[in-house]
């Protein structure tokens, strides 16, 4: 008979789904309003993932319905690609799937948002999530499924051929929630996502009452990005010995070669040299030590061209401030974007626009409003790399303060962003973006103070004028009158010569 021992009736390993069932508050699910707002968040996310990938204009509907006492019922549809019906009882049903070894900006990046909300409301509400979706070249499935929490695995209580009018994806699921004490966040943040996705359309119904419009506020498809192999300096240890077992064996050279990005002949014959290996050493015969000195040195060697920027998105100048001009009274608005940069690896770049609006509280500081991979980020604040840079200029320098209400926009897109927490809610403090920040801040302080100084020269100048034209057209009347001039001649014209600027006589 097969008896467990004491040691082993206390420990034992638990399955991902059990350690964030235990553990939901870390991935954003720990009480009962934040659930309905990650609920949310994750499916929309998703969805303008999905509506990328299918390089089409997004159309999200979102519909919350109040049942019995506090319990929700919650709708996502979209336009996207759907999910090919193989792959739907893994998607939904299994905690931490995803693909592994392409680089590439997205706002999914832990394989656990969508299956979070359906194991909250299968925790909360004993109901499963109904999914139903369209891909390319199908007319539609469903499914009714649960997860395993023991086994992280999807139980399938039904699916069926049921057609789907055009090609994406509608989820449905029954949580505990507390809506009203959310209602406005979720709306903030619905707001903040049209700005960041401007081409998008997002519509949200409560309780079949009220339907919020938000967007589309750009017709600015973005192109669609690159899916890239990781860069050589993102190789740590691990990767390095998956790869090989993914790959088989192969001599050395070829495997750097066709594992990672950046790395041609050239480039790994040089490398090779540096760290003394031989180019045609088979990979099996690698020990354990070898592969910690190759990864040691791939992170460490500076000889590697910079990872590829094309596997990032960033919004751009003229979608960015369609969105904010759709979205705020703005007055004035400059936008910055800086080259893109790396940390451990990972390309990315960060972007902002600084934005004069009453809109905005008057402060010392502007207020910060924050974008990860396109998605606002409404949490957690204080503790984020952002608020951190924007603490350390010194904004008075550049003419903001209590008394221009001002506000950034700001957006850092790499292939990976480095969160501290599964929730995704606030980004760790890494020097070489935090460097990046201060740069793009600074940036917009100088031409914020620039434009703000244009403005008011140009309200000078045109008061100036103003006092000119009076004068002068005085001037022209008597002389008229003092020559008998019938009616007064037009001066307008000779104003504009002038002042080379159009009279407002
Ligand atoms: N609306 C959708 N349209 C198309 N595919 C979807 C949709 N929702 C989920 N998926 C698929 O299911 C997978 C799992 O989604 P999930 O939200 O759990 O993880 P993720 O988005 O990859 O990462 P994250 O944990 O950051 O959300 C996605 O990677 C995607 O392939
Ligand atoms: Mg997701």
């Amino acid at each position: 008979m097969n008896q467990k021992t004491p040691l082993e009736t206390t420990f034992g390993s638990i399955s991902p789904a059990e350690f964030f069932y235990r553990n939901r508050q870390m991935a954003g699910f720990g009480n009962s309003s934040q659930a309905v707002y990650s609920t949310i968040r994750e499916l929309v996310e998703n969805s303008l993932d999905s509506c990328e990938d299918a390089e089409r204009y997004p159309d999200v509907h979102i519909r919350i319905s109040c049942e019995e006492s506090d319990i929700l019922s919650v709708r996502v549809a979209d336009n996207g690609t759907g999910v090919p019906a193989e792959y739907v009882p893994e998607a939904f049903g299994k905690i931490l799937f995803g693909s592994k070894y392409h680089e590439r900006q997205r706002r999914g990046t832990f394989g656990l948002g969508v299956t979070m909300a359906v194991l909250y409301g299968q925790i909360t509400a004993n109901s499963p999530v109904l999914i139903h979706t369209r891909s390319r070249n199908t007319s539609g499935t469903e499914y009714t499924l649960f997860i395993d929490v023991e086994s992280n695995e999807p139980l399938i209580e039904a699916t069926n051929l049921q057609e789907r009018e055009y090609e994406g994806t509608t989820i449905t699921l029954r949580i505990q929630g507390d809506l009203k004490r959310v209602q406005e966040r979720i709306v903030e943040y619905l707001r903040l996502t049209a700005v960041s996705t401007p081409h998008s359309k997002i519509s949200l119904d409560i309780d079949g009452s009220e339907t919020i419009e938000f967007g589309r506020w750009s017709n600015e498809i973005p192109p669609l990005v690159l899916s890239s192999k990781p860069h050589p300096r993102a190789a740590d240890l691990e990767l390095l010995r998956r790869f090989m077992q993914r790959v088989g064996n192969k001599r050395l050279q070829d495997f750097l070669i066709d594992s990672f990005q950046k790395v041609g002949v050239k480039t790994s014959t040089r490398f090779l040299r540096f760290i003394s290996f031989d180019p045609n050493q088979e990979t099996n015969t690698l020990t354990r030590d070898d592969l910690s000195r190759i990864s040691e040195a791939l992170r460490k060697y500076d000889d590697f061209e910079s990872p590829d920027p094309r596997s990032l998105s960033p919004i751009g100048k003229s979608p960015i401030i369609d969105g904010l001009n759709s979205t705020f009274n703005v007055s004035n608005i400059h936008y910055s974007i800086r080259p893109p940069s790396e940390w451990q690896g990972n390309p990315f770049i960060v972007e902002g626009a600084i934005v004069l609006s009453d809109d905005f509280a008057r402060s010392e500081i502007p207020t910060l409003y924050r974008f990860a991979n396109r998605v606002p980020l409404l949490y957690d604040s204080s503790e984020d790399v952002m608020t951190k840079a924007l603490k350390r200029i010194n904004w008075k320098r550049y003419t903001i303060g209590a008394s221009s209400p001002a506000a950034l926009f700001v957006h850092l897109c790499s292939t990976r962003i480095p969160y501290k927490a599964a929730g995704k809610q606030s980004i760790g403090t890494i020097s070489e973006i935090e460097n990046e920040l201060l740069y793009l801040f600074k940036e917009l302080g100088r031409r914020f103070n620039k434009g703000l100084r244009k403005e008011q020269r140009s309200v000078r100048e045109s008061k100036k004028m103003r006092e000119f034209a009076r004068t002068f057209r005085n001037l022209v009347k008597f002389s008229a009158d003092l020559a008998d001039f019938e009616g007064i001649p037009k001066t307008s014209h000779l104003i504009q010569q002038l002042f080379e600027v159009a009279s407002d006589e």
